[in-house]
């Protein structure tokens, strides 16, 4: 008995010693370890042996087991290691490789122009708001004083959802709907996207964009206005920017300006980019009109108002001297990339 378990000692020792891979030591725990094991055989025939030798025997099985046992462990954690090296050794990272560079995306001119105008408003104090671009006939016209049949609808004409509801044609609609619902001191600019039944050209989209402002408290005058347009053209354009306020007609303002600021490219002195004049439109503003304070439930007894809206791509194409207003829709990367 006692050469029987030295033999499978030896054995199984053997086979761990000689085991490649873990599924091998696995077979030799199953062999001589295993319920129908080798080593379990010989407990299983401790019957067979004398009652006095059985505590000997006994203690000799648990010994080759545990040594066998520790063997396995040993071995297994061996081949482990082993196989962990080879595969740091397979993955070898190499630094000094180039890096595979990520295409970063890069911010629309109209993005850039956009966030440069709001930083400057919100430096004034004004709050950002936004209303809805398919938008109810009633605050894209007849609020500003634009009702059926007015020569203005014409000029703005658009896409119709049905006989009330447009898609607005300008951001003024958001003026009517701030005004119904917040009562004055009221600050804000909204800009947002705006539609036409425009052809495409260097200058004309059936979509494009607008900022409009609007202030409305007690004491509002068209100083207040200038005051306000002169800081944002010096701001958005240099200190050295003058403006100029021509007479012009909205509906829903009165009176009505359109601002010019001198050239940023000539200063004045009249170039290309002004065609010569020395001058650059860039918006339309004026006090608001009595009857759309009226319309939108604020007493014009008691409050005023100066309202301007400007063409986001006219600033964008100023700023970044931008020739075709389709380039700012083509999305092509290498045009993007620039600015
Ligand atoms: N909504 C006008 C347009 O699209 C621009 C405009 C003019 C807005 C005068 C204003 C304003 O708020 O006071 O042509």
């Amino acid at each position: 008995m006692k050469e029987k378990l030295q033999n499978i000692r030896e054995e199984a020792l053997k086979a761990i010693q000689t085991a490649d891979v873990p599924e091998r030591l696995n077979d030799v725990r199953v062999k001589f370890l295993g319920k129908k094991g080798e080593l379990t055989a010989v407990l299983k025939s401790m019957k067979d042996v004398a009652a006095e030798d059985r505590p000997k025997i006994g203690q000799m099985v648990n010994e080759a087991r545990a040594e066998i046992e520790a063997a396995l462990e040993e071995s297994k954690k061996k081949m482990e290691r082993a196989i962990r090296e080879e595969k740091m050794k397979q993955e070898v990272i190499d630094v000094t490789l180039p890096a595979k560079k990520n295409m970063v995306g890069h911010r629309h001119p109209n993005t850039i122009a956009l966030e440069e105008v709001e930083r400057i408003f919100v430096g004034m104090g004004y709050e950002v708001v936004e209303g809805p671009e398919v938008e109810y006939d009633l605050y894209n016209f007849e609020k500003l004083n634009i009702p059926d049949g007015h020569p203005a609808k014409d000029e703005q004409d658009t896409f119709y959802v049905n006989k009330d509801i447009v898609l607005r044609t300008q951001t003024s609609s958001v003026q009517a709907r701030i005004m119904e619902q917040s009562r004055p001191p009221i600050r804000v600019i909204s800009p947002g996207r705006v539609f036409r039944s425009d052809e495409v050209d260097a200058t004309h989209s059936p979509s494009f964009h607008q900022i409009e402002g609007l202030v409305v408290d007690k004491n509002i005058s068209f100083a207040d206005l200038k005051g306000t347009l002169e800081v944002f053209a010096k701001e958005l354009f240099g200190p050295e920017t003058k403006t100029k306020f021509r007479p012009h007609h909205f509906p829903f303002t009165e009176p009505s300006a359109e601002v010019d600021v001198s050239c940023f490219k000539c200063g004045g002195k009249g170039c290309r980019f002004c065609k010569g004049t020395g001058w650059i439109e860039i918006l339309g503003c004026g006090v608001v009109h009595p009857h759309v304070l009226e319309m939108c439930g604020i007493d014009p007894e008691e409050y005023s108002g100066f309202a301007f809206g400007v063409g986001l791509e006219r600033i964008a194409l100023l700023k970044y001297e931008i020739d075709d207003m389709r380039l700012l829709y083509e999305n092509d990367i290498r045009f993007l990339k620039q600015f």
